[in-house]
């Protein structure tokens, strides 16, 4: 697969910089083509910007139609030539216009074992529940909210004293180390989707 990469965010982007510091580290082999915020005020504009990457802030709310905003996006991606788009906190439901652009080449961590807690405070939602254990999950996105075939998860305990906050940052901490061997695992290939099921190839 093309290794040019392609980082969609909406705020911290703690996960980016776990994306960045991967490649840099030798961890992953691919290259960031371009950082798109959906918000002018995502500090993770900033992370790109200071690795030397170039980043573009492209806000939904200057678009007539979702369509219209997606295909704006799909345009910045095929101009520099991106192969695989990974999603690190982008905080927008993407439709068929850019789903369709890039079938089974878009990713999206989740802070939980989906397909429990999709959709916004997952982590809220799993100590709300009382889970004992919760984590993360790196898919392949389709037009449904969190959903599509699973690359990677990783678990991590709810501990009794947790809070919404203190589950999210022992979460964070195996998104940042997952989320890059998600992206090696599919740039790497030797995949294929069997229903909803992402196999080895021959298997
Ligand atoms: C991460 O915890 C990510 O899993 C979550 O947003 C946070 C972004 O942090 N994504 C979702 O909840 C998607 N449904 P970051 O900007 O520091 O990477």
């Amino acid at each position: 697969m093309n290794r040019n990469i392609g980082v969609l965010i909406s705020g911290r982007g703690s996960n980016l910089q776990a994306i960045i510091d991967a490649i840099r580290g030798g961890r992953l082999d691919a290259r960031i083509a371009v950082v798109i915020s959906n918000r002018a005020d995502a500090y993770g504009l900033e992370r790109a910007r200071a690795a030397g990457i170039e980043a573009l802030v492209r806000d939904h709310k200057a678009w007539p139609t979702r369509e219209a905003y997606e295909a704006a996006l799909v345009g910045e991606l095929r101009a520099r030539e991106v192969g695989l788009v990974c999603l690190a906190g982008f905080m927008r439901l993407l439709g068929p216009t850019f789903v369709g652009a890039f079938p089974n080449r878009i990713l999206n961590i989740h802070p939980a074992l989906l397909p429990s807690f999709p959709g916004m405070h997952a982590q809220r939602q799993a100590v709300e529940h009382g889970v004992k254990i919760s984590g993360v999950t790196v898919h392949l996105v389709d037009t449904t909210l969190d959903g599509g075939p699973i690359v990677m998860q990783a678990a991590v305990p709810v501990l009794d004293d947790d809070t919404e906050d203190t589950l999210a940052d022992r979460i964070l901490a195996e998104e940042h180390r997952v989320y890059p061997e998600a992206i090696a695992r599919v740039i790497a290939g030797g995949w294929r989707i069997d229903g909803r099921r992402l196999v080895a190839e021959g298997r």
